[in-house]
């Protein structure tokens, strides 16, 4: 018998950028009664175990209000290290803040599973948080399990793959131990990311996600999303334009509605 060992490489990674900010709790306080007040007489989406979401009541353009412009501007700055980790080419692109709007969650309250197919990136802010949870985290799904092998064997349901996660934290002082490892790093059915006050979270638009319920019986949970979208640059370098990217929004022409009056632009 072969004493070979077999390595496992990690292929095709999700990446899930995360930026731990410097909190400013006064900034926080003036932006979360801000957020409140934005929100005005709503408490939920309207679904009342729905979180009160900015994009679903008008309020999708939070980089224009002048108590949140400087964070907003603050944050952009990490969107471009994240793409450059990427292997993004900045000089080759023009990034757009899409969308970006507040969410605030009461107790009980989550948001259920989605993905932004409008975008490309997305990100969000915590306003607060303490690392712990309780506040709901944010859920992400991968787009497919390919170790699972057979799709649906982490389902459970005494399964044989060991998808216990409260284990997997276990050294693997034993095969026990050892396979509830395997299943977290290899077989992960989601990946969890706890609100800290001063995280920021970037992730491909494309990932499923969902904020999980707020178990914080004292403390509201206030967040800031974000959408992007890459186009071409509004002026192509020498290298010509990239295949696949959009031209630049500049140059777009918004076509005349059906019944030949003009949608402005
Ligand atoms: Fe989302």
């Amino acid at each position: 018998m072969t004493s070979a060992a077999v390595t496992l490489q990690p292929l095709f990674p999700v990446a899930l950028g995360q930026v731990a900010l410097p909190a400013d709790p006064l900034e926080a306080a003036v932006l979360m009664r801000a957020m409140l007040a934005l929100r005005g007489e709503a408490e939920s989406n309207p679904d009342p175990l729905c979180a009160w979401t900015g994009d679903l009541n008008g309020v999708d353009q939070l980089q224009r209000h002048a108590a949140f412009a400087p964070l907003i501007s603050r944050l952009t700055g990490h969107v471009w290290t994240y793409l450059q980790a990427l292997g993004f080419d900045s000089a080759a692109l023009a990034l757009h803040l899409q969308r970006c709007w507040p969410v605030v969650g009461e107790t009980g309250q989550v948001v259920g599973r989605h993905h932004h197919p409008n975008a490309h990136l997305s990100a969000v802010y915590y306003l607060n948080g303490d690392g712990s949870g309780r506040s709901g985290c944010l859920r992400l799904w991968p787009q497919r399990q390919s170790n699972e092998l057979v799709p649906g064997l982490a389902v459970g349901h005494g399964g044989p793959i060991r998808a216990d996660l409260a284990a997997a934290n276990d050294a693997a002082a034993n095969h026990a131990a050892a396979n509830h490892a395997g299943a977290q790093q290899w077989n992960a059915p989601w990946f969890d990311v706890a609100p800290r006050a001063g995280l920021l979270v970037l992730f491909p638009a494309c990932i499923d996600h969902a904020v999980l319920e707020n178990n914080d019986d004292d403390d509201r949970r206030f967040s800031i999303s974000m959408d992007f979208v890459i186009t071409a640059p509004a002026e192509p370098s020498a290298g010509g334009r990239p295949e696949y990217l959009a031209p630049h929004p500049g140059g777009w022409q918004q076509v005349a509605g059906p019944e030949g009056g003009s949608l402005g632009g």
